[in-house]
Protein backbone atom coordinates (compact mmCIF):
# COMPACT_ATOMS: atom_id res chain seq x y z
CA UNK A 1 0.00 0.00 0.00
CA UNK A 2 1.11 3.36 -0.82
CA UNK A 3 2.54 5.58 1.86
CA UNK A 4 2.62 9.45 0.84
CA UNK A 5 4.45 11.62 2.39
CA UNK A 6 5.63 15.21 1.42
CA UNK A 7 7.55 18.12 2.92
CA UNK A 8 6.23 21.77 3.41
CA UNK A 9 9.66 23.49 3.81
CA UNK A 10 9.74 27.50 4.58
CA UNK A 11 11.35 29.78 7.12
CA UNK A 12 7.78 30.40 8.22
CA UNK A 13 9.34 34.03 10.11
CA UNK A 14 6.35 34.09 10.91
CA UNK A 15 3.77 31.69 9.16
CA UNK A 16 1.25 33.40 7.61
CA UNK A 17 -2.24 32.86 5.67
CA UNK A 18 -0.12 32.28 2.14
CA UNK A 19 1.64 29.82 4.23
CA UNK A 20 -1.73 28.12 5.91
CA UNK A 21 -3.59 27.72 2.82
CA UNK A 22 -0.74 26.03 0.82
CA UNK A 23 -0.93 23.11 4.33
CA UNK A 24 -3.75 22.93 4.42
CA UNK A 25 -4.55 22.39 0.86
CA UNK A 26 -1.45 19.73 0.86
CA UNK A 27 -2.50 18.09 3.74
CA UNK A 28 -5.50 16.62 1.92
CA UNK A 29 -3.45 15.14 -0.97
CA UNK A 30 -0.80 13.33 1.17
CA UNK A 31 -0.90 10.66 3.91
CA UNK A 32 1.53 12.56 5.63
CA UNK A 33 2.39 16.41 5.46
CA UNK A 34 6.00 17.07 6.98
CA UNK A 35 5.77 20.79 7.40
CA UNK A 36 9.98 21.61 8.03
CA UNK A 37 11.54 24.80 9.66
CA UNK A 38 14.12 25.18 7.85
CA UNK A 39 17.44 27.48 7.30
CA UNK A 40 17.56 29.96 4.45
CA UNK A 41 21.40 31.16 5.56
CA UNK A 42 20.65 34.55 3.75
CA UNK A 43 17.94 35.19 5.71
CA UNK A 44 18.32 36.88 9.81
CA UNK A 45 15.25 35.47 11.69
CA UNK A 46 13.14 37.33 14.04
CA UNK A 47 12.05 34.01 16.02
CA UNK A 48 13.81 31.13 16.73
CA UNK A 49 13.07 27.86 15.52
CA UNK A 50 11.21 26.67 18.29
CA UNK A 51 9.18 29.66 17.90
CA UNK A 52 8.25 29.58 14.20
CA UNK A 53 7.78 26.01 15.17
CA UNK A 54 5.32 26.35 18.10
CA UNK A 55 3.28 29.47 15.94
CA UNK A 56 2.54 27.16 13.41
CA UNK A 57 1.43 24.81 15.39
CA UNK A 58 -1.36 26.97 17.18
CA UNK A 59 -2.73 27.62 13.47
CA UNK A 60 -3.41 24.09 13.10
CA UNK A 61 -4.83 22.15 15.79
CA UNK A 62 -7.11 20.82 13.14
CA UNK A 63 -5.17 18.76 10.58
CA UNK A 64 -3.82 15.41 12.61
CA UNK A 65 -1.92 13.89 9.46
CA UNK A 66 0.12 17.16 9.36
CA UNK A 67 3.39 17.02 12.04
CA UNK A 68 5.54 20.21 12.21
CA UNK A 69 9.62 20.16 12.95
CA UNK A 70 12.54 21.81 12.73
CA UNK A 71 15.55 20.89 10.70
CA UNK A 72 19.08 22.33 10.38
CA UNK A 73 21.05 20.73 7.72
CA UNK A 74 19.97 20.05 3.94
CA UNK A 75 16.03 19.42 2.63
CA UNK A 76 17.14 16.81 0.43
CA UNK A 77 18.92 15.04 3.08
CA UNK A 78 15.47 15.42 5.36
CA UNK A 79 13.34 13.84 2.47
CA UNK A 80 15.07 10.65 2.20
CA UNK A 81 15.52 10.59 6.44
CA UNK A 82 11.59 10.44 6.51
CA UNK A 83 11.35 8.83 3.11
CA UNK A 84 9.25 11.65 1.42
CA UNK A 85 7.91 11.45 -2.08
CA UNK A 86 7.78 14.80 -2.36
CA UNK A 87 8.47 18.67 -1.63
CA UNK A 88 5.56 21.02 -2.00
CA UNK A 89 6.05 24.98 -2.26
CA UNK A 90 3.38 27.64 -2.95
CA UNK A 91 4.06 29.64 -6.38
CA UNK A 92 3.11 33.44 -5.30
CA UNK A 93 4.09 35.21 -9.13
CA UNK A 94 6.34 34.56 -11.89
CA UNK A 95 9.42 36.43 -9.71
CA UNK A 96 9.21 33.10 -7.72
CA UNK A 97 9.65 31.45 -10.01
CA UNK A 98 13.33 31.34 -11.04
CA UNK A 99 14.42 30.70 -7.51
CA UNK A 100 11.58 28.02 -6.93
CA UNK A 101 13.42 26.62 -10.48
CA UNK A 102 16.84 26.17 -8.99
CA UNK A 103 16.10 25.23 -5.57
CA UNK A 104 13.53 22.58 -7.07
CA UNK A 105 16.28 21.57 -9.25
CA UNK A 106 18.85 21.29 -6.68
CA UNK A 107 17.26 19.33 -4.32
CA UNK A 108 16.27 16.60 -7.50
CA UNK A 109 19.87 16.73 -7.98
CA UNK A 110 20.74 16.07 -4.18
CA UNK A 111 18.04 13.05 -3.97
CA UNK A 112 16.35 11.96 -7.18
CA UNK A 113 13.39 9.94 -4.93
CA UNK A 114 12.00 13.31 -4.24
CA UNK A 115 9.40 15.37 -6.77
CA UNK A 116 8.61 18.80 -6.30
CA UNK A 117 5.57 20.00 -6.80
CA UNK A 118 4.29 23.14 -6.93
CA UNK A 119 0.72 24.93 -5.74
CA UNK A 120 -0.89 27.95 -7.40
CA UNK A 121 -1.09 30.35 -3.84
CA UNK A 122 -4.98 31.79 -4.03
CA UNK A 123 -4.90 35.25 -5.36
CA UNK A 124 -5.55 36.51 -2.06
CA UNK A 125 -2.10 35.55 -1.28
CA UNK A 126 -0.40 36.41 -3.96
CA UNK A 127 1.47 39.33 -2.60
CA UNK A 128 1.73 38.57 1.39
CA UNK A 129 5.42 37.63 2.76
CA UNK A 130 6.84 37.13 6.27
CA UNK A 131 8.79 40.63 5.75
CA UNK A 132 5.73 42.70 4.96
CA UNK A 133 3.79 41.00 7.89
CA UNK A 134 6.94 42.21 10.42
CA UNK A 135 7.29 45.21 8.81
CA UNK A 136 3.13 46.26 9.31
CA UNK A 137 3.59 44.99 12.68
CA UNK A 138 6.73 47.11 13.34
CA UNK A 139 4.81 50.17 12.11
CA UNK A 140 1.66 49.14 14.68
CA UNK A 141 -0.26 48.52 11.49
CA UNK A 142 -3.49 45.77 11.63
CA UNK A 143 -2.01 42.24 10.14
CA UNK A 144 -5.33 40.80 10.97
CA UNK A 145 -5.63 40.11 7.44
CA UNK A 146 -2.69 38.13 6.89
CA UNK A 147 -2.30 36.41 10.10
CA UNK A 148 -4.55 34.20 12.08
CA UNK A 149 -5.27 35.56 15.73
CA UNK A 150 -3.91 32.42 18.01
CA UNK A 151 -0.30 33.93 16.63
CA UNK A 152 -1.13 37.70 16.51
CA UNK A 153 0.09 39.01 19.88
CA UNK A 154 3.40 36.70 19.19
CA UNK A 155 4.13 38.74 16.41
CA UNK A 156 3.18 42.31 17.93
CA UNK A 157 4.83 41.48 21.26
CA UNK A 158 8.30 40.30 19.25
CA UNK A 159 8.12 43.05 16.64
CA UNK A 160 7.38 46.28 18.12
CA UNK A 161 10.05 48.71 19.01
N1 LIG B 1 2.00 32.53 0.39
C1 LIG B 1 2.50 33.68 0.77
N2 LIG B 1 3.82 33.89 1.01
C2 LIG B 1 4.64 32.85 0.84
C3 LIG B 1 4.19 31.60 0.45
C4 LIG B 1 2.80 31.46 0.23
N3 LIG B 1 2.28 30.30 -0.15
N4 LIG B 1 5.24 30.77 0.38
C5 LIG B 1 6.32 31.48 0.70
N5 LIG B 1 5.96 32.74 0.98
C6 LIG B 1 6.85 33.84 1.35
C7 LIG B 1 7.59 33.58 2.63
O1 LIG B 1 6.92 34.13 3.74
C8 LIG B 1 8.90 34.27 2.39
O2 LIG B 1 8.77 35.63 2.72
P1 LIG B 1 10.06 36.46 3.23
O3 LIG B 1 11.07 36.39 2.11
O4 LIG B 1 9.52 37.80 3.45
O5 LIG B 1 10.54 35.76 4.47
C9 LIG B 1 9.11 34.19 0.87
O6 LIG B 1 7.83 33.91 0.34
C10 LIG B 1 10.05 33.12 0.44
O7 LIG B 1 9.61 31.90 0.98
P2 LIG B 1 10.32 30.53 0.61
O8 LIG B 1 10.43 30.41 -0.85
O9 LIG B 1 9.62 29.44 1.36
O10 LIG B 1 11.76 30.74 1.11
P3 LIG B 1 12.25 30.64 2.54
O11 LIG B 1 13.45 31.48 2.64
O12 LIG B 1 11.18 30.92 3.53
O13 LIG B 1 12.62 29.09 2.65
C11 LIG B 1 14.00 27.21 2.41
C12 LIG B 1 13.65 28.56 1.86
C13 LIG B 1 14.22 27.30 3.94
C14 LIG B 1 12.89 26.22 2.13
C15 LIG B 1 15.29 26.74 1.72
O14 LIG B 1 16.29 27.71 1.94
C16 LIG B 1 15.76 25.38 2.21
O15 LIG B 1 15.29 24.36 1.74
N6 LIG B 1 16.71 25.40 3.18
C17 LIG B 1 17.27 24.16 3.74
C18 LIG B 1 18.75 24.02 3.33
C19 LIG B 1 18.82 23.49 1.91
O16 LIG B 1 18.42 22.38 1.62
N7 LIG B 1 19.37 24.35 1.03
C20 LIG B 1 19.43 24.04 -0.38
C21 LIG B 1 18.12 24.35 -1.02
S1 LIG B 1 18.20 24.05 -2.74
Amino acid sequence: MSNLIALCPGSFDPVTYGHLDIINRAAGMFDRLIVVVATNKSKNCSFSPEERVNMIKKCIPHLPNVEIVHFDGLLADYAAKRGANAIIKGLRAMSDFEYEFQMALTNKKLNPNVETLFLTTATENMYVSSSMVKQIAGMGGDISGFVPEVIREDIINRIKK
